[in-house]
């Protein structure tokens, strides 16, 4: 049986893709992953241990229905948990999804500059992502293998996404980012046929990097895995035998925050070899991170960046940059009400950075049970190694 975990997180890449395909104007096709996404809450809603656990996904699975009925569409039925119906969908599947649903081919526009801090971890994937393409000729004279898939892992909102974009503006390659959660279909073949032409568009071009985001909602332990998954984890695994280690100009990234559900056999030698944590910011990269995210927006001559960064030590990027939106959003509010126009103040942000706590130390937590059940400690002895939490 498939675990609420995996569930959950194949639920989480549907209605990412959702809202995707709703944003860029195709509500019928968002409508259908709305449904998916909230037939797998629903399920994992029904085998959640955690009575937490269950309220949180089935209040998730209702939003996604409630959301996938406000878009045009024939009529839907919905009787409780565990039955999201759609009158329409007898007959319909995604092997009809377009090219354009599965790949988004993309020349990133963020380089390392734009990201805080991390240096050490720009180092790595300049090694493991950024010389192979840049220095072909003395990675060949050497012998050394390049080209190897990369799996990046870490807590979310730390910044795995904008580094993948990064290492390929850094290295002038093509970005064929990978809506994972589209590649899947319940028709037999059409999930491999989906892998397959992702594959053939990257090696269409000159230089490539294919990048599965979030690939714990498709490449699962296939011991736990429905068919469908199997099926993909399979096709991407000789895919990747089939990318030749000399031929350094398409390299295979991967994300994703729960790499103990991958499956083992993804982490072998000649496929996604190399992994690199990417953990939370420092002191130094919140530091950089706030500059960034600051740097066009008014502020009191009293706002100090350093003191907001030890104030907010284990909180993501993602959190950083939301602390910044809040607290400009304080002031913004006030002028719209037709207050006094001032600068953001000290006080709007330790205002904001009270009510928020850091959204990694649940993460922290859940993570080490997980990777104790999976018995794989030293494989992620970063996590296991931080002792904060
Ligand atoms: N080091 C950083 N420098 C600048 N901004 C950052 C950094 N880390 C995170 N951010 C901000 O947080 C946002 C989220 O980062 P990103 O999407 O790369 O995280 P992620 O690790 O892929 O998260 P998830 O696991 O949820 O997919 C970015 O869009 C950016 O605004
Ligand atoms: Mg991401």
């Amino acid at each position: 049986m498939t675990s609420p975990i995996t569930l959950a997180a194949q639920a989480r890449g549907y209605s990412k893709s959702a809202k995707e395909l709703e944003d860029s104007g195709q509500p019928e096709r968002a409508r259908q992953l709305y449904l998916k996404a909230a037939k797998l809450y629903n399920d994992a809603s029904a085998s959640a241990p955690d009575n937490m656990d269950k309220n949180t996904q089935r209040d998730l699975a209702e939003h996604l229905f409630a959301k996938a009925q406000s878009l045009k569409g024939p009529s839907i039925e919905y009787s409780g948990a565990g039955a999201v119906n759609s009158t329409d969908n007898a007959g319909k599947d995604d092997s009809s999804l377009s090219r354009d649903d599965i790949i988004l081919k993309e020349i990133p526009n963020i380089g390392f500059s734009d990201i805080g801090g991390l240096e050490n971890v720009k180092e790595e994937i300049r090694k493991a992502i950024i010389y192979p393409f840049t220095h072909k000729d003395l990675y060949k004279m050497y012998g050394q293998n390049a080209g190897e898939g990369i799996l990046l892992y870490g807590p979310p909102g730390c910044g795995k996404t904008i580094m993948a974009k990064a290492a390929a503006k850094e290295c002038g390659a093509e970005f064929i980012s990978v809506k994972t959660s589209s590649i899947v279909s319940k028709w037999v073949g059409a999930s491999e046929k989906n892998i397959k032409q992702i594959f053939e568009t990257a090696r269409q071009c000159d230089k490539a990097i294919v990048f599965f985001d979030e690939i714990d909602s498709v490449a699962v332990r296939r011991s736990e895995a429905e068919d469908y998954a199997k099926r993909v984890v399979n096709e991407l695994l000789a895919q990747m035998d089939g990318v030749d280690t000399a031929d350094n100009d398409l390299l295979v990234l991967a994300a994703t925050n729960e790499p103990w559900s991958i499956d083992p056999a993804l982490r072998r030698p000649g496929r996604f070899s190399k992994m690199v944590f990417i953990p939370e910011p420092d002191l130094d990269a919140r530091i950089a991170i706030f500059n960034l995210q600051l740097k066009n927006r008014p502020l009191d001559e009293a706002v100090d960046v350093k003191s907001l960064a030890s104030m907010t030590s284990s909180y993501s990027g993602a959190d950083l940059a939301s602390i910044c939106k809040e607290a400009a959003d304080i002031p913004l509010g006030e002028a719209l009400r037709g207050e006094k126009v001032r600068k953001i103040s000290m006080k709007d942000f330790a205002t904001v950075i009270d009510k928020r706590k850091p959204s990694i130390v649940s993460w922290y937590i859940g993570a080490r049970k997980s990777i104790q059940k999976t018995e794989e400690e030293d494989v992620f002895s970063e996590i296991m190694q931080d002792i904060k939490w």
